[in-house]
């Protein structure tokens, strides 16, 4: 049997893909290692949406060399959304590189290392005109015995400015709902208690029959009929396309976790436009208001952008001043870089990388006191936690997640991963909750009556 060392940067999307290739390797006699010294065959899934995500795999590629120089027989190659952007042109760059393939080339992956074994030949395969098959999640590949992630979509047809994913990802293309739904059913019945959807635009699967939504909510209103499935979570929406008919599924269907990961981008309507995102600071407001007054629980987390090409101080202001209004559970955010060929690297009026720097810091200093208000407003509350281990931090620790997909950490002796339990919060931090089975004396539960299904 051979190995293979994969490593995977990026996305959600990469991670599953990443358990896809260990999938299709094992099948062709290869077992994953944890030690790319140990490895056959070393494997990089690569992200490209940032400058610094695409550095990270020249740097790895740069370490790599010596393995290399050590085991002429071994085998590096490199797959994701920079083998697709760079194909031959990464052949040429690292001399040490022996294939390169797209991101709809996993399932040829082990005639392609053959190919490279054999013939002692350097490849690129990168066309997008490819098929690209998902074989059902095996468990054996899944980080989690209860969670897993299932991809209902891939690629993009929306070309915002400063994005790489229409041109690394190809167009949008929906898997059928029967085989998601089969897949699905196939996890419940392993014991997987909750399910993430994955897609670079969730709200638009199924489009062209599904304008409006419709061909997703159905697929969601089928999955949640599944026996034993707990909790179904879906990433990432557009605001622009989010409709009333799906904001109104949270709350109605009873598995669907009150979270939305919806990124704004920009609080500025001239920058939004200049983004081509389709839709205005208000209309973002608008789909935020309904979702909370449809489900006032619901968790919402964005993505942002600092120093988008002609941002200006008062653009910028406008961004702080939208965050402080929403006040987001959570916020991912990023100083804006050039992603060839997206348009927007052709955009004049760059912003200097040192102001985009004091844009982040402040942007960040402003999220973080929202992020822990948030969190100790959750303390002397009770949270349904769907208990996933033990905690990485402390021993005798118990780690989980909240429906609205918040951390929480609590002691417990007797418990067991997929239980969902009743955690009473004690305290909110920066990046977590902490808490308790029983409640602090008087407050009426008692730990042996509050663990459920
Ligand atoms: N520069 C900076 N951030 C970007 N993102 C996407 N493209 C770029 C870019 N060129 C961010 C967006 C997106 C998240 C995944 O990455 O905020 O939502
Ligand atoms: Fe990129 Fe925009 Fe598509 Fe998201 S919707 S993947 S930001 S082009």
């Amino acid at each position: 049997m051979k190995q293979v060392h994969i490593s995977t940067f990026g996305c959600q999307m990469n991670d599953r893909d990443s358990e896809l290739i260990a999938q299709v390797l094992s099948a062709h006699d290869y077992r994953l290692t944890e030690r790319p010294e140990e490895a056959d065959l070393i494997l990089i899934n690569t992200c490209s949406i940032r400058q610094k995500a695409e550095e990270k795999t020249y740097s790895l590629l740069g370490r790599l060399k010596r393995l290399k120089s050590r085991n002429p027989g071994l085998i590096i190659g490199v797959g994701g959304c920079v083998a697709q952007q760079e194909g031959d042109r990464l052949l040429e760059r690292v001399p040490h590189l022996d294939l390169v393939f797209g991101t709809r080339w996993i399932n040829e992956l082990p005639d392609l290392v053959q190919t490279v074994r054999q013939r002692g030949r350097r490849m690129a395969e990168v066309a997008l005109d490819h098929p690209l098959r998902y074989l059902p999640s095996e468990k054996a590949f899944r980080p989690s015995p209860i969670k897993a992630s299932v991809t209902i979509m891939h690629g993009c047809n929306n070309y915002c400015a400063y994005c790489v994913v229409p041109y690394v990802r190809g167009p949008e293309w929906s898997r059928p709902p029967e085989d998601i739904a089969a897949e699905v059913r196939r996890l419940a019945a392993q014991g997987v208690k909750e399910v993430l959807l994955l897609g670079q635009n969730v709200n638009s699967y199924g489009a062209p029959k599904g304008a409006g939504g419709r061909a997703f909510i159905d697929l969601l209103e089928q999955l949640e009929t599944i026996a034993g499935l707990e909790r179904l979570r879906f990433t990432t929406s557009h605001p622009k396309d989010l409709s009333p008919d799906l904001i109104a599924c949270f709350g109605r269907l009873s598995k669907l976790c009150e979270h939305i990961h919806l990124p704004f981008q920009a609080g500025a309507d001239t920058v939004l436009a200049r983004m081509n995102r389709g839709y205005t600071r208000a209309m973002y407001m608008e789909r935020i208001q309904a979702l909370r007054e449809n489900c006032p629980e619901i968790a919402v987390t964005s993505d942002v952008m600092v120093g988008f090409p002609g941002e200006s101080p008062a653009d910028f202001e406008q961004t702080l001043d939208l965050i402080r209004e929403i006040r987001f559970d959570d916020l991912f955010s990023f100083r804006y870089s050039d992603r060839h060929p997206a348009r927007a690297s052709g955009f004049p009026d760059k912003v200097p990388e040192e102001e985009k720097r004091r844009r982040l810091a402040e942007l960040q200093a402003l999220q973080k006191g929202i992020t822990l208000a948030r969190h100790q407003a959750r303390e002397g509350t009770w949270e349904q936690v769907l208990v996933e281990g033990t905690s990485k931090k402390s021993g005798g620790q118990w780690s989980g997640r909240t429906r609205t997909n918040r951390i929480v950490n609590f002691p417990a002796t007797h418990l067991e991963v997929g239980l969902t339990v009743p955690v009473f919060i004690e305290k909110g931090y920066a990046h977590s909750l902490k808490g308790r089975l029983s409640p602090p004396s008087g407050e009426g539960r008692q730990e042996d009556s509050c663990c459920c299904g």
